[in-house]
């Protein structure tokens, strides 16, 4: 039996990943608008991954005999100044989720729901990879994006990430 503030935790946690979601289509699209379908389809391939984050978070509720219930998916309201600025929004976006993982994961261990700590493991490993990753892309961005050979090659490597449903997530 999970604590209701505990479930609804999780609950809210799905909007927010599929907010992500939303999110990073909303980068894609502005990336494919300018012509960088590269890092148009990372974010996309990105996209995806949230929403399996969402579904995992959802079957783990209904595993647990918890009624999930859905709240409205915000619109994402950023403007990009330049090709950077979606990078950086998305180190930042990472680090938000990052703290509500850990707010989900500090109450469990409260409340010594070890079955949710367990579950959340993952969560937290994958949001040390997500943070990394999105440090990385902005690293990169700014040693070889203004160039436009270099934004080239950049955009041809982003162009090669394939998506893997998140078949590693936890056990629910
Ligand atoms: Fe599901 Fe990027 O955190």
């Amino acid at each position: 039996m999970i604590q209701k503030k505990i479930a609804d935790m999780i609950n809210d946690q799905i909007n927010k990943e599929l907010y992500s979601a939303y999110l990073y289509l909303d980068f894609a699209n502005y990336y494919a608008d300018e012509g960088l379908n590269g890092f148009a389809h990372w974010y996309e391939v990105q996209a995806q991954e949230e929403r399996d984050h969402a579904l995992m978070l959802r079957r783990y509720l209904i595993d647990n005999g918890v009624r999930v219930t859905f709240a409205q998916v915000a619109k994402p309201d950023k403007t990009f100044a330049n090709h950077l600025a979606p990078l950086e929004a998305g180190y930042e976006h990472e680090c938000y989720v990052t703290s509500l993982i850990t707010a989900i994961y500090a109450e469990a261990f409260a409340a010594k729901d070890f079955k949710t700590m367990q579950f959340l493991d993952w969560f937290v490993k994958e949001q040390g990879e997500e943070e990394k990753n999105a440090d990385d892309m902005i690293k990169k961005m700014q040693l070889f994006g203004s160039d436009a050979k270099g934004l080239y090659l950049l955009d041809q490597e982003l162009a090669a990430r394939v998506y893997a449903p998140s078949a590693t997530g936890p056990a629910v």
